[in-house]
């Protein structure tokens, strides 16, 4: 088992930005030897930016609003991953697609969170609460956490870890996000942890 490099994070995030936080705590706390380097999103508003600049992280603010079209757009995050010397990107949160120029670039080194068990419940528009409400709808016993490689399909990269969360009778899909979210805040910095360690292996890192 070698160890691969020290991992330099640059995360994408769309909104709330709590996986980022549990992310940059373990860092903070000295449980997660990597270092956060930049952190993009799509929304000028998202708190995922303010809670970068409260750690001292770049924020930046990259969306189609300041660029023509999407090939300008996937070059101009391109460019800031790379400037700000990434070798893993976590997407946490991250409502958009990746363009093909970051996918190439970073093959086999961009990381997604989803809050169900891939392969269920996972695809183009399954995203946040759509997603609870798939579980519930279809009766699941159980939901859960997948942590997995992205590819140029939705939700359908090499799967690195998954944790399971009971449903509960009586859930609705706000109980059952929040009991799902907890997971999340503890699975993403442990699986990243294991990559630093090199208990889980990228090939490409
Ligand atoms: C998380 O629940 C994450 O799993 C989900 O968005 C939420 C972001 O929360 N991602 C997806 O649904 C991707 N398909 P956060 O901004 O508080 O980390």
């Amino acid at each position: 088992m070698s160890r691969p490099p020290p991992l330099h994070l640059g995360f994408l995030a769309s909104h709330g930005g709590s996986n980022l936080q549990a992310i940059l705590d373990a860092i903070a706390a000295g449980t997660l030897p990597a270092r956060a380097c930049v952190v993009i999103s799509n929304n000028s508003g998202a708190l995922a930016l303010e809670r970068a600049r409260a750690a001292g992280v770049t924020a930046l603010h990259l969306s189609r609003q300041s660029y023509p079209d999407d090939e300008a757009l996937d070059r101009a995050i391109l460019g800031a991953l790379r400037s700000a010397g990434v070798n893993l990107v976590v997407l946490a949160g991250y409502m958009k697609k990746l363009g093909p120029r970051v996918l190439g670039a970073y093959r086999g080194r961009v990381l997604n969170i989803h809050p169900a068990l891939l392969p269920r419940h996972g695809g183009q528009g399954m995203f946040g609460m759509r997603v609870h409400e798939a579980v519930l709808a279809a009766g699941d016993r159980e939901s859960g956490v997948t942590i997995h490689l992205v590819d140029e399909e939705y939700d359908r990269g090499p799967i690195l870890a998954q944790a399971r969360v009971p449903v509960l009778p009586g859930d609705t899909p706000e109980t059952l996000a929040e009991r799902v979210l907890a997971e999340e805040h503890r699975l993403y910095p442990d699986t990243l942890r294991r990559i630093a360690a090199g208990e889980i292996t990228l090939e490409k890192l």
